[in-house]
């Protein structure tokens, strides 16, 4: 891993979760004379590669090309002009294996046109049990962090990349991810939501193409932009990554402030 690519905030709490709680040495370091010595490295001159499309505020790229073939999901999922014709297209659609496994599809809940829309990456052992998303250990936790900021389920509608269980809860190979962007982006045009909040790497990168890791993609606002309308977007943590983590937690919440401040500026 290169040192010059990582958040600088990121490496200090690194450095406290790791344990290094001063930043003193023994003996001062004057920074100002060993820098002088240092010879001036000479570099070929490089084009500053684009800033990636998460962190500016401009529209993002229209949805990444799935690698393989979409099986028609995009053109199944342009048809539906209503949830419940969403709903009815997906539960009758049998281009993935993870159907026959699964016990219920997972849709999505909550309310149309909410504050906030979440998506999470694919249904655990409860969510595929009960058909409903985020009612496991995650769930839990992602109630708690919306309480913390004056939400629930009545004010957001919930949903995910997949709606399939994958068996032993293993990650969504790129290939059902392909399959389903295109339902989980007609989802969002269909709820229309003021803002969408997408929990964990996976949502990110199915949904904005930014493939850069949570822990950088999270905590800054950008436009999620589809054909026919665009909204505020924030990336954060998984709950599920936060159970196994807490040190992250903090994290999480400077988020949901962030979310909470961007509701109250909307709601003015
Ligand atoms: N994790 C998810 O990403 N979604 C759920 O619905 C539950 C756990």
């Amino acid at each position: 891993m290169s040192g010059d690519s990582l958040d600088p905030l990121a490496m200090l709490e690194w450095y406290q979760t790791a344990g290094a709680d001063e930043a003193t040495a023994q003996d001062p370091v004057d920074r100002f004379v060993a820098s002088e010595k240092k010879a001036e490295p000479v570099l070929p001159a490089v084009r500053p590669s684009p800033e990636p499309m998460l962190f500016s505020a401009a529209p993002l790229p229209p949805a990444p090309r799935p690698t393989v073939a979409d099986a028609g999901t995009r053109a199944l999922a342009r048809g539906a002009s209503t949830l419940e014709e969403l709903k009815k297209i997906m539960e009758n659609f049998d281009g993935c294996s993870l159907k026959a496994s699964a016990s219920h599809m997972v849709f999505g809940a909550g309310v149309e046109n909410p504050e906030v829309m979440i998506v999470g990456e694919a249904p655990g052992t409860e969510e595929d049990r009960q058909g409903i998303p985020f009612v496991g250990v995650s769930g839990q936790l992602l109630d708690k962090m919306l309480a913390s900021i004056g939400l629930d389920r009545t004010k957001v509608y919930i949903s995910n990349i997949l709606p399939w269980h994958p068996p032993a809860n293993r990650k969504p190979s790129e290939e059902e991810v392909a399959l389903f962007v295109p339902f989980i982006r007609r989802h969002i045009v269909l709820v229309r939501p003021k803002i969408l909040l997408m929990l964990g790497g996976s949502a990110v990168s199915a949904l904005t193409g930014v493939t850069q890791g949570i822990t950088r993609a999270r905590g800054k606002w950008t436009v999620y932009s589809d054909e026919e309308f665009s909204l505020p977007a924030l990336a954060s943590f998984h709950p599920a990554f936060l159970l196994r983590t807490p040190a992250q937690k903090k994290m999480a919440w400077r988020d949901f402030l962030m979310l909470k401040q961007k509701l109250s500026e909307l709601n003015a």
